[in-house]
């Protein structure tokens, strides 16, 4: 059943999810773990920041670490427009919904529309970066899991149903979702792309950013981005997987990087284009909405999440009691 109807026609043309700006403790630190465990391709490092992009992504950047003494924390999460009248247009939408919304002037990208959300969030739309040559063929420089490109993110809100009609108003199509009916939802999954989502919201203290995704080409570079974990030292934060979703059906792996961000590797996701499929709902009380096999997720996979930068957290009323593996375990016991 659908929750409600998609809006076809959106005020301005979100096209996807685009790129992540987070704030970390050791640039040198985080270039190993990103560049060697996941293979993301450096495109620029200056003194206090480090700009990444998959191995397919043409565009500057997806991934905008910036040294910090402070606590780290994520400064926005990007989403790209189709052109800068999309941005103009959105900057008088936004405003006119009670959002903070200005233009900022961010090095490699073109005209920026830094926005706060009603729930907290701090979005940053684009329409152009410069453009730097693919390195999806020059398979003797792909490294660790050879991430291919950003996907998604997942964020934390104790607000879901509020941010699941403000981002369909926005033309983000909902392809499935996790309740026991429609009225008690406990996530949500956008897109925008063409797949299974690239914004997801789950119910949680918030806002807080849970992970960012990228796609690898092949299973393999799953374990093999575990195996590099192992080798140089991150082993213990392979957090959760290899493993295969519920919503979505991704094999995934999830990381925590040396700040305690977490980023997820996966694929076999699949094409959502056609306006007549109806949006799956998923039961928690259903095992393979979290785990289809194998075991659950520690605890802290469900507590911990990145802040967003000098954003309060406010607490959920609906705290969500998820299986743990910790729960698992003590069960089976
Ligand atoms: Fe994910």
């Amino acid at each position: 059943m659908a929750l409600r109807p998609p809006v076809l026609n959106p005020p301005f043309n979100i096209t996807r999810a685009s790129h992540v700006v987070l704030t970390v403790a050791d640039l040198a630190a985080s270039r190993l773990f990103y560049e060697e465990v996941l293979g993301l391709v450096v495109t620029l490092q200056t003194d206090d920041a480090l700009y990444l992009r998959g191995v397919e992504e043409a565009c500057h950047h997806s991934l905008v670490l910036r040294q910090s003494k402070d606590a780290p924390c994520c400064a926005r999460i990007g989403l790209r427009v189709r052109t800068e009248d999309d941005l103009r247009i959105a900057r008088d939408y936004f405003a006119g919904h009670g959002c903070a919304a200005e233009w900022a002037e961010v090095p490699y990208q073109g005209l920026t529309l830094h926005v706060t959300d009603p729930f907290g969030n701090r979005m940053e739309y684009c329409a152009h970066m410069p453009v730097e040559p693919r390195q999806i063929t020059r398979f003797h420089h792909h490294r660790g899991g050879s991430a291919l490109r950003i996907d998604h993110y997942q964020l934390l809100t104790p607000n879901l149903r509020g941010a699941l009609d403000f981002y369909m108003d926005l033309g983000f199509l909902l392809t499935e979702y996790v309740g026991p009916d429609d009225e008690q939802i406990r996530a949500v999954f956008l897109q925008r792309k063409g797949n299974p989502h690239d914004l997801v919201f789950f119910n949680g203290d918030g806002p807080r950013l849970h992970h960012f995704a990228y796609m690898v080409p092949e299973t393999q570079h799953l374990l093999r981005a575990c195996d590099i974990a192992g080798e140089l030292g991150f082993g213990r934060q392979v957090e959760r997987g290899p493993g295969r979703h519920g919503p979505g059906h991704a094999l995934f792996v999830y990381f925590r990087d040396p700040d305690g961000h977490r980023v997820e590797l996966f694929n076999t996701h699949y094409q959502v284009l056609d306006l007549e499929l109806e949006p799956v709902r998923w039961d928690p009380a259903d095992p393979a909405v979290s785990f289809p096999w194998g075991y659950p997720a520690r605890g802290r996979w469900f507590e911990q999440a990145t802040p967003f930068e000098d954003t309060p957290v406010r607490e959920t009323a609906v705290r969500p009691t998820p299986m743990t593996l910790e729960k698992y375990l003590a069960e089976e016991a």
